[in-house]
């Protein structure tokens, strides 16, 4: 058990706080538990058998076992982890590496207890050059992690042979099985078959778990093991989240309450749904759950084939920085939003402000107050001036940011997901409007059978110049 428990308040999104137009009555509310409840246990069933493999990592001890030998035998040979990835192959590792290491994790050896790390999930020339620039003679001290499930992604693919040439050129081809992990499927798809053939070191991604749910697996685990994080500690938090989500009791259910509020307030007009963590810790998870949310929910069809166009649009804000940017629009723009904050009780470090300059007594309010004082003010008031417009909010609540907590929270969203999937009655786990991005990405890249693709793609994106001014 930890002191580290997160908590999802929802006082502000009700009648009470915002009134008739803008808020859920407790009538509604009682409604909505009527239709979610059904579904909490519809969703124990399915993953009794086994039809949503997610939900069983946290309890995967082999897996874990696999991450720390695989770290324990290479731990110290390295000083950077690169891992290669995109989509939910990258976003889970980032958002563990920001939620749980130092800010300058990478920069001051003394914050670090890992080799440095390095999430490249995109194909940027500038940015890949400049880093394989610095890279340089510490090739050899470099660990590569290429991660792709399907192995056919082409950013990945294009990314690992960029690294592969490099090796071979610079170390040899032997350095191959000692310069990379990969992590993939355990059976099939193109990742599969050239770590077989390369008999490089592996870690896999269950069968079932698509790619924005399976951080907790091999993906996730891998990088933050390497990293110094308490992998042990961030799966006891999915644990014991996995036991609150799992209640028929809508009312103590946080992913239930959390799903129904969601469907509720799509359903009156409030098609966005802004997370805005006050911590920069959190701020990666919440470009993990924009990916977890928009892909999982985004459909066109429901689950019988009719046509719906469903989907909550996320969006990540910041605060405070986006205080500054955004909650003109927030307040004042159309009533439109559902806001999620993210709110830290304890920051493990903090710091005291300095006394005001003479000159400037009207600045003495700030002299001697911690500045997560100053952070978590400027939560509250933001969310008083919001609520002051009528604009529902949730707040998440950490007792403090640390692994378990972390582990809580991704636990949280993915049960969440789940259930607003089984409320907007569409897959949440499938991503069929992606393929056909990816289609056109090998037929403009020249991929032989995808001619007519090609030729299709081409006739749309040439350039008329009458529309360009
Ligand atoms: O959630 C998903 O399924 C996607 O975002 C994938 O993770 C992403 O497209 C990368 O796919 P892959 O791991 O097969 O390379």
């Amino acid at each position: 058990m930890s002191d580290s428990e997160i908590r999802l308040y929802y006082k502000n999104v009700t009648t009470e706080v915002v009134g008739g137009e803008h808020g859920i009555s407790p009538e509604r509310l009682q409604e909505l538990a009527g239709k979610t409840s059904p579904l909490i246990s519809k969703l124990n069933e399915e993953r009794r058998s086994g039809r949503i493999p997610y939900r069983d990592l946290p309890f995967n001890t082999k897996i874990s076992q696999q991450v720390k030998e695989l770290v324990a035998r290479i731990d110290g040979d390295f000083e950077n982890l690169v891992v290669l990835g995109i989509g939910g192959s990258a976003l889970g590792n980032i958002a563990l590496q920001t939620a749980l290491n130092p800010y300058m994790y990478n920069i001051d050896e003394n914050q670090r207890s890992g080799p440095r790390l390095f999430v490249f999930d995109n194909v940027d020339p500038p940015q890949f050059i400049s880093f394989l620039e610095w890279l340089g003679p510490k090739l050899e001290k470099t660990v590569f992690n290429v991660v792709s499930k399907s192995g056919r992604t082409s950013e990945t693919a294009a990314q690992f042979m960029i690294i592969r040439k490099l090796l071979i050129d610079k170390l040899g081809r032997e350095s191959l099985r000692g310069h990379i992990v990969a992590t993939t499927d355990p059976k099939e798809g193109t990742l599969r078959k050239i770590a077989d053939d390369l008999n490089l070191q592996c870690l896999e991604v269950p069968d079932g778990v698509g790619g924005r749910f399976s951080v907790l697996s091999g993906v996730g685990l891998f990088s933050a093991a390497m990293c110094g994080i308490d992998i042990d500690s961030l799966l006891a938090g999915a644990r014991d989240m996995d036991r609150r989500v799992s209640g028929e009791d809508f009312y103590k259910n946080p992913a239930a309450i959390n799903a129904a509020i969601n469907f509720h307030f799509y359903n009156t007009g409030k098609k966005i749904s802004v997370m805005m963590p006050y911590s920069y810790a959190l701020r990666d998870l919440a470009d993990w759950y924009r990916q977890l949310w928009a892909e999982s929910l985004g459909k066109k069809e429901n689950k019988v084939g009719n046509e719906v166009f469903i989907g909550p649009t996320p969006v990540k804000a910041l605060g405070t920085t986006d205080q500054h940017s955004q909650v003109q629009l927030y307040r004042e723009g159309p009533n439109d939003k559902l806001f999620t904050f993210l709110e830290v009780q304890n920051f493990d470090k903090d710091i005291n402000i300095g006394t005001a300059p003479d000159c400037a007594p009207e600045l003495n309010f700030l002299a001697g107050k911690k500045m997560g004082m100053l952070l978590n003010s400027e939560k509250k008031a933001t969310e008083y001036a919001l609520l002051e417009s009528k604009r529902p909010c949730l707040t998440i609540i950490f007792d403090k940011v640390d692994a378990y907590s972390v582990g809580q929270f991704i636990y949280l969203y993915e049960v969440t997901t789940s259930l607003a999937g089984a409320l907007f009655d569409i897959n949440p786990y499938d991503q069929p409007a992606v393929e056909l991005g990816k289609e056109a990405t090998f037929a403009l890249m020249g991929k032989s059978d995808q001619e007519d693709l090609a030729r299709q793609i081409q006739s749309l994106s040439e350039v008329d110049s009458n529309y360009l001014i």
